[in-house]
């Protein structure tokens, strides 16, 4: 069945858009008081309805009971994507959460348009994984099922990249051989595409999209090594323990648990019981006792996911400045330390290695030179980052710069790309 309006969703990492199209216009819709983007959070509470974005972020950090989550993007074509998780005390399908947030998003559209919605384009990262197409094929068939599930009957999707570009097409007057660079919260997305205003109306772009590639590098992964480096030491990582039977016996304290806390879609795994009673065990034969305790007070506290927030800010204020102090004073915790912009960029250089070798392999796949590109579009929250902008502008320097609306473009263009494909005016 054909409705008037379709939508475009953008489920990101990070934050999520939504952007419908009919009328005679493309607009996005409001999610969360007249604000465009929603974070991409949920907070199940007992007996209520679930809630979301800078609400369900609020509700956690208001110390609020229930189970918060954050980043759930990243476990499409993982094993946990079949798994189940405690929710109230009744086991929850992974899909099914989603499925919850993205119906949720469907509501807003549907809201926004006055009418129920059943065309749908998705976007998606040109790979959800690196190197692994049985996983991206898995993601992708996942997310159409739950989209599905959420009641939409007609589903295509399209590689976020392009649809940034579709949406900045229309300030375009003249042809542009333009790379896009997406650098959001899980990937990093390319595309070299040429743009002009007078082609927006097409359905078929093959020939103007000279290559797509992406690697699974986004702002999480520089969260994750922030939080390595600069803030689980303050918790004990890289501390010692005494054997249990052999007391002269040091060894290191295991580093399962760090690496959770510091992973937005893993944090919850940190504040098990079994993980907290791990914990507990280490503390009793620690030598850096009092660090271990901070650790038990993140676990049975649930602070994890506050305390990576925390580590996104710090991140997020090393873009205005070159050092910052991180600070945290909750429950009974009470620690802060400074933190340099130059040791985060010793901390995230191989990932920005990694993004510039994309951005060459996006022009060698589409056989154009770094002179040959007109127009750079960056979007993306991490294209902020000074360390990547200051190297990407650097390496095309004769380039015309787009880089508005860095949070909605995406969402934008797929309601354009969703006007051409279901022909709606
Ligand atoms: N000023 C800033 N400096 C550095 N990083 C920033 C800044 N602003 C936002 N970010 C980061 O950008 C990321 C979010 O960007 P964005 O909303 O584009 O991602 P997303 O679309 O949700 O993710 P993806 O497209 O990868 O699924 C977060 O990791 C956030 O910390
Ligand atoms: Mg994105």
């Amino acid at each position: 069945m054909k409705t008037p309006i379709a939508c475009g969703i953008d489920f990101g990492t990070s934050n999520s858009t939504v952007a419908i199209a009919g009328n005679g216009t493309k607009k996005l819709v409001p999610l969360e008081d007249n604000k465009t983007t929603l974070p991409s959070a949920i907070f199940f509470r007992p007996k209520m309805a679930p809630i979301f974005g800078r609400r369900a972020i609020a509700g956690y950090t208001e110390g609020d009971e229930g189970r918060f989550m954050r980043g759930l993007k990243k476990i499409l074509g993982t094993s946990l994507m079949d798994d189940k998780t405690n929710i109230g005390g009744r086991a929850v399908p992974f899909t099914e959460i989603l499925q919850t947030f993205i119906g949720h998003l469907k509501t807003s559209a549907e809201n926004a348009a006055g009418m129920p919605i059943d065309n749908l384009v998705l976007g998606r990262p040109v790979h959800f994984h690196d190197g692994n197409e049985a996983a991206d094929k898995k993601s992708q068939a996942t997310l159409e099922k739950i989209a599905r599930a959420a009641g939409f009957a007609d589903i295509e999707f399209l590689y976020e990249p392009l649809a940034a570009a579709f949406a900045h097409e229309e300030t375009v007057q003249d042809e542009k051989l333009s790379l896009v660079v997406d650098l959001g919260g899980g990937t990093s997305d390319f595309t070299v595409i040429r743009i002009a205003r007078d082609k927006m109306g097409r359905a078929d772009r093959k020939d103007d999209i000279l290559s797509t590639f992406g690697v699974r590098i986004g702002g999480t992964t520089f969260d994750y090594r922030l939080s390595l480096k600069n803030f689980m030491p303050e918790l004990g990582l890289g501390t010692q323990y005494r054997d249990l039977f052999d007391k002269d016996k040091i060894l290191h304290a295991p580093t399962g648990v760090y690496f959770q806390l510091s992973d937005w879609a893993h944090v919850n795994f940190a504040q098990t019981p079994k993980a907290i009673q791990e914990t507990l065990d280490i503390k009793r034969r620690s030598l850096a006792p009092e660090k271990i305790a901070r650790l038990l007070t993140i676990q049975e506290n649930h602070l994890g996911h506050a305390l990576l927030g925390e580590v996104e800010k710090i991140k997020i204020d090393l873009t205005e400045a070159e050092a910052a102090n991180a600070q945290f004073h909750k429950l009974g915790l009470d620690f802060e330390f400074p933190v340099t912009r130059r040791e985060f960029e010793s901390a995230i250089q191989d990932d920005v290695s990694r993004v510039m070798n994309a951005i060459d392999e996006s022009l060698r796949r589409a056989g154009v030179k770094e002179k040959d590109i007109d127009l750079l579009v960056l979007t993306g929250g991490s294209t902020e980052l000074p360390i990547i902008n200051t190297l990407i502008q650097k390496k095309f320097p004769h380039a015309a710069i787009s880089q508005g609306n860095k949070l909605d473009s995406v969402g934008l263009g797929l309601a354009y790309r969703a006007a051409n494909i279901f022909q709606i005016n």
